[in-house]
């Protein structure tokens, strides 16, 4: 066994070795040598992972380029190199196979699909986020201010024990953005299914950054026993959907006016079906599939990573936190409820958002890989080549942050002290044409919660409880430590 075994080893080195100097001899990026890569092999696709990027970035320059297993990589490290990255539509794709196919269905929905279908299926989701959103019609607005106040009457009665954020937060986020999507919260009991998908992506997105480039580990037992589980959970969260397509299908009236995505989309499939559409028949329909999981992964997971290492954040910094009450109540009052018209009027907890925002980037590296052979900023990009936009990284510059590991709120506020600045240099949502279309959603559902947790509760470590860290984790995105806080109503009410 052991014979085989050295020799396989043997020969994938031999022939990461040799594609190593292809690589480097077709694309003449600075960048760390063969040893150095290997040597820190074990913290790619981790947290460490944008830590040692940024680290590189410092002694090689805002572009370099590494190899791994003989692919190439070109990492861009500051908001201006991500940006030129990221303009050109053969450098927006994300790369396919392994995890990726598997959830997009081949090559469809927004993370799957290319160019013009790519282009259709975010416009719609773009367009319906705007209808369906917090600032949407007033039959949705109304409903996602229901679950914003869902989750403080909820959070009333965790009061005074110790609590798992992550336990209480996870599903009520997760189910305004279902709301927005399918005009209802998930089923309760598919929860644990949805939470199992989410590890299991998580765990093969860490190692896609090997995996899904290298296939020579497909046929490693663990990985098949992994992706059969991984494809049931799909084929389980595809059940769901059809069964919310169904329940749209039999109501759906077109002339009627439309609740949700769901409805959005396939009053699309039946007017502009017409032959090359995305929304066309099977091929529409697989686009459906695949855009809903976009949606509902995306924009739940980072919106409820994010919350819990802000109110972390708030948590460990009481002083803030007081600021941010205070900012609260001068605008709404100590009891009145925050609203989006408040929301101009509370600067500094925008602020404060952002900077948390800007600490913890939900998706700390973002990869795509370039179609053609291109030039950005003068290197020549081979075609293949995997592009990372180092997001923490960016985020983390001291030339563009004055001590970016400290949290300074204020670096977001001008001289009066009410207006944001800067705001444009935090790359936590992406950049381009590919930029997160969430951000919008995700800044209104961060502020109604983070201002009205505050207004209402204390937010406190438990006593009982080891001190909480900034220490992160990965999951299908980045993730704030396990931690327990006691909260305190304010009013006792
Ligand atoms: C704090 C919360 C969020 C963060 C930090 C975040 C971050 C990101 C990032 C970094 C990307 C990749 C951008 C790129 O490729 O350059 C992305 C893409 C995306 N996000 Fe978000 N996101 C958040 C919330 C949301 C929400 C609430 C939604 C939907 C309701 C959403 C939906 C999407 C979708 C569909 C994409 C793929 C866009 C495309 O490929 O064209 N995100 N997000």
């Amino acid at each position: 066994m052991g014979t085989p075994l050295i020799w396989l080893c043997l020969t994938l080195a031999t022939f990461a070795f040799i594609r190593y100097f292809f690589n480097r001899s077709c694309c003449k990026l600075p960048g760390p040598s063969f040893l150095t890569v290997a040597l820190n092999f074990q913290h790619l696709g981790t947290v460490h992972h944008p830590k040692l990027l940024l680290r590189w970035s410092k002694k090689y320059g805002d572009i370099f380029q590494y190899s791994v297993l003989g692919n190439r990589f070109v990492v861009f490290n500051t908001p201006e190199t991500i940006k030129s990255c990221c303009s050109s539509d053969d450098r927006q794709n994300y790369p396919h196979g392994g995890a990726f196919h598997v959830y997009t269905h081949g090559d469809y929905g927004i993370t799957g699909s290319k160019y013009k279908d790519w282009s259709e299926q975010r416009k719609l989701v773009v367009r319906s986020l705007r209808k369906f959103g917090f600032r949407g019609d007033e039959k949705s607005s109304q409903s996602l201010g229901q679950d914003v106040d869902r989750i403080i009457s909820d959070l009333a009665m965790a009061c005074n024990k110790p609590l798992n954020l992550e336990e209480w937060l996870q599903l009520p986020m997760m189910n305004m953005v279902w709301r927005m999507t399918v005009s209802s919260t998930l089923p309760e009991d598919r929860f644990p299914l949805l939470l199992r998908f989410q590890t299991l992506f998580g765990r093969s997105l860490r190692s896609s950054i090997l995996l899904i480039f290298g296939p020579v580990f497909a046929f490693l037992k663990w990985e098949l026993d992994f992706v059969k589980e991984y494809k049931r959970s799909v084929e389980g969260l595809r059940d769901i959907q059809k069964k919310k397509i169904d329940e749209h299908l039999e109501r759906h009236d077109e002339g009627s006016d439309p609740n949700d995505f769901l409805d959005e989309y396939l009053t699309k499939m039946k007017q502009e079906g017409s032959k090359g559409s995305s929304f066309e028949g099977a091929t529409g329909m697989k686009n459906l599939l695949a855009t809903l999981m976009d949606v509902n992964i995306a924009g739940s997971a980072t919106a409820y990573h994010t919350l819990e290492y802000i109110v972390l954040h708030l948590l460990l910094n009481q002083k803030i936190q007081d600021k941010v009450r205070e900012e609260v109540e001068v605008a709404v009052g100590k009891d009145g409820k925050v609203t989006l018209e408040d929301t101009s009027r509370l600067p500094y907890t925008e602020a404060c958002i952002m900077e948390m925002i800007r600490d913890f980037a939900a998706a700390p590296i973002v990869v795509k890989v370039s179609d053609k052979d291109s030039t950005v900023e003068g290197h020549f990009i081979p075609a293949g080549t995997y592009l990372i936009s180092n997001l923490w990284g960016s985020n983390h510059r001291d030339d563009l942050w004055e001590e970016p590991f400290v949290l300074k709120p204020e670096r977001f506020l001008d001289e009066t002290g009410k207006h944001l600045v800067n705001t444009e240099k935090v790359m936590s949502f992406g950049a381009g044409r590919r930029k997160c279309l969430g951000y919008p959603v995700a800044k209104d559902m961060l502020i109604l919660l983070i201002s009205n947790i505050v207004q209402r509760f204390k937010i406190l470590p438990h006593p009982e409880h080891k001190i909480a860290t900034l220490e992160t984790r990965m999951s299908i995105f980045q993730q704030a430590p396990e931690f327990t806080a006691l909260i305190i109503d304010r009013f006792g009410k």
